[in-house]
Order: C-alpha cells, then sequence, then structure tokens
C-alpha cells in the first residue's frame, strides 16, 4: 500500500483531533508534520508530535495539507494554503476562507464525494453545523425530494476554538447561583456559563447572523441543489463542551412518515438513528451531544410527522463537532482523495 507525506497545519482544537483520528483509522502516512505559529512537543494519544513554526518550505514534499489554522487573512490557509498547492500538496481545509469558492470542492464524503474529482488542489470541510444536518438530508432528498429546511442550532464552545473551551471552564468555576459573570471574556460576546447565546459570527444586513447563512449557503453546494429553501432559525452557542445539536423540521415532495425516514436513516453511511423514547436506557431515548462526543457517526432521535402538514417531519440531530463536523470528516476527504486516485491528478 502507497503511504503519504501529511502536514496538519494548526494544533488546536481541530488539529489535535485530527492527529488523533489518523491514528485511529492507521492512515497510511509515512510522515506527520504537525505545523503551527509556535514550535512545542504536542502529546496526542499517547504519541508525541514535535510543532514546527509554518513556513513555506514545511510544504516541500507534502502530499496531503490538512489546515486546521485560524480563518482569515492572516490565518493558516490564507497564507500558506496557496503554495502548499503550488509545492505539490493537496490541501484541505477546514476554515470558511476557500468553501464558496467555485473552483473548491466543498465535500461531506457520504454525501458527495464524486465532487473531489474536479478538484484544483484546494478541497473546503464544511462548517461543522453543516456537516451534520446535510448527512441527515441527503438519503431524504433522494428519496423524496427536500424542499425546504427550518433548523435550530445548539452549537457546543470547541466550535470556537480551544480558547473558547477555556473560557467556558473559568467561567463555569466562577459561576454560582446567585452571581453572574459580568465581564464577557474574548471568545463570546457575553458570558456563556450558565447561558444560551443566539449569536454566533457577525450580523448581516437582513438580520441573519454569518454561522446561519453558512447553513443555506454550504447546505445548497454540498447537496447541490439551490432550490431547497433552508431557514436558519437560529444558531445558538450553548455552555456544551463538545457536540452540536440541531432541530430540524423538512418538508418534501412526497409524504413520508417518521418509519420510512427511520429506514432511509438506518440504511445510509455516517448516520445512526438512537430515538428509544420509554426504554430502558435514557441514553438511548434520544442523541445528546454526551452521548455523541468522540463518536464519527452523527445520531437523529425525536423522529416526528409535522402535526400541521403531511410532507413535514421533524427531528433532533447530535454529532461531535471537533469530528465529523471537522477532523474526521477531513481524514475521511484524504481517503476518499486516495481511493478515488485523486491525489496526483494535477
Ligand atoms: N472547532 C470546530 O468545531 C470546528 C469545526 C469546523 C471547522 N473548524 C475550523 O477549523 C479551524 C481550526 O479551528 P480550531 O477550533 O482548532 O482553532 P484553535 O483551537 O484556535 O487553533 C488554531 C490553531 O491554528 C494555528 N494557527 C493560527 N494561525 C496560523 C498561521 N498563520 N500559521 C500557522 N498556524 C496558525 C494556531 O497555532 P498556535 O497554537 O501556535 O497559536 C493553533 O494551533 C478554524 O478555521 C475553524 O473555523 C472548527
Amino acid at each position: 500500500m502507497s503511504e503519504y507525506n501529511i502536514a496538519v497545519v494548526g494544533a488546536g482544537a481541530v488539529g489535535e483531533e485530527i492527529l488523533r483520528v489518523l491514528q485511529e483509522h492507521h492512515f497510511p502516512a509515512r510522515e506527520i508534520r504537525v505545523l503551527a505559529r509556535s514550535a512545542r512537543t504536542l502529546t496526542v494519544a499517547g504519541r508525541n508530535y514535535a510543532v514546527s513554526v509554518t513556513t513555506p518550505e514545511s510544504f516541500d514534499g507534502i502530499d496531503i495539507a490538512l489546515f486546521a489554522g485560524t480563518e482569515g487573512e492572516k490565518g493558516a490557509a490564507v497564507v500558506f494554503g496557496p503554495e502548499a498547492v503550488r509545492r505539490g500538496a493537496v490541501v484541505i481545509d477546514n476554515g470558511a476562507d476557500f468553501r464558496m469558492h467555485d473552483a473548491v470542492p466543498l465535500v461531506v464524503p457520504e454525501v458527495n464525494a464524486a465532487a473531489l474529482q474536479s478538484h484544483q488542489g484546494t478541497i473546503a470541510n464544511p462548517n461543522c453545523s453543516t456537516a451534520q444536518l446535510v448527512l441527515a438530508l441527503k438519503p431524504l432528498h433522494d428519496a423524496v425530494r427536500v424542499t425546504r429546511v427550518l433548523i435550530a442550532t445548539y452549537q457546543a464552545v470547541s466550535g470556537a476554538g480551544g480558547k473558547a473551551v477555556d473560557e467556558l471552564k473559568a467561567q463555569n468555576c466562577a459561576l454560582t447561583e446567585s452571581r453572574a459573570i459580568s465581564a464577557p471574556g474574548p471568545a463570546f460576546p457575553v458570558q456563556i456559563a450558565g447561558n444560551v447565546i443566539p449569536q454566533i459570527g457577525g450580523f448581516d444586513e437582513n438580520g441573519y447572523t454569518s454561522e446561519e447563512m453558512k447553513l443555506v449557503q454550504e447546505t445548497h453546494k454540498i447537496m447541490g441543489d439551490d432550490s431547497i429553501r433552508v431557514t436558519p432559525i437560529v444558531a445558538a452557542r450553548v455552555p456544551v463542551f463538545v457536540g452540536h445539536s440541531e432541530a430540524v423540521y423538512v418538508e418534501t415532495e412526497r409524504p413520508l412518515t417518521p418509519a420510512e425516514a427511520r429506514r432511509l436513516w438506518a440504511e445510509a453511511p455516517g448516520v445512526a438513528v438512537l430515538d428509544e423514547t420509554g426504554g430502558e436506557d435514557p441514553y438511548r431515548a434520544y442523541p445528546t451531544p454526551l452521548f455523541a462526543a468522540g463518536k464519527d457517526t452523527t445520531y437523529i432521535g425525536r423522529i416526528r410527522q409535522d402535526l400541521g402538514n403531511p410532507n413535514g417531519l421533524n427531528f433532533w440531530v447530535v454529532s461531535d463537532n471537533l469530528r465529523k463536523g471537522a477532523a474526521t470528516n477531513a481524514v475521511q476527504i484524504a481517503e476518499s482523495l486516495i481511493t478515488q486516485n485523486l491525489l496526483g491528478k494535477r
């Protein structure tokens, strides 16, 4: 079997998880180069990695560069992504910088692995909240065509990076029943401990946040269907460490019963139904972030016919945002590039 030289750029919440997933998947890596802004040693799942400062030369000889740095002008993918591609690597980026570029496939392998065939060196991983949504929508869309989606998200703090996790930990320690922390930390606009914040990202002129609009645009691109009317009711941050939850209403062209939806999901890759309300084990009644954390599967529960529309279905979907929402999906893209023989294609 061929082996590949891998670079992991960013050694934060997602970068660490990528290293863990590469180990768990026994990824055929000849070398794993870990890059960040500062040099140090990082230990992940019992293995030590030397973290080096990222330079253009860091990408010499690299086959696949998995980017998990911060976003924007000074972020790793914008500064070093094109350079890595020039030096022969295929870049898989976890950030939002390239997701909507026409030349960049936006991929969840279970949904649109074929989109990788048109890659020109850079491939984007979707936002965590989109990945789990499209996994749930795809089997329904293929069977009865989804025409409308209403969604509210309840997103964990790790979705905002390692510093946001530290902020919730510190605020949890300071929190008492009688005293709220008045000064918010840098990661969130107001205190997150003991709170729910109906804002992730900045607001646009219509009052939607950037996180909410990602759900619309990225869903259209991955599903390859702009006609699905997606309304993000809200994308909210909740004081959960790992695991995003979403309440979803779908309208379909042809009616779909909960039993049929369960059957479609049972046969679909990447998702599992967890819908045993009234059973013995409370953790199997419906998915929760605690249950989904550390797992690659996206779980669906609370599946119900809509009360006002026979073509409407309500459900609850939960996934580990650091894994299927980021690291696992990125590694699966790398694996799909190998199996589709798309690495040396440029
Ligand atoms: N967290 C999630 O659930 C999630 C889900 C989907 C996508 N994403 C995306 O994944 C990316 C990483 O997120 P994260 O949560 O892991 O962030 P994080 O915990 O803040 O870590 C960011 C890492 O990037 C490194 N970095 C930043 N700028 C760099 C540059 N110019 N050159 C090299 N390295 C640089 C930092 O290096 P130092 O450690 O040396 O400072 C740090 O290790 C972001 O784009 C994020 O939007 C995150």
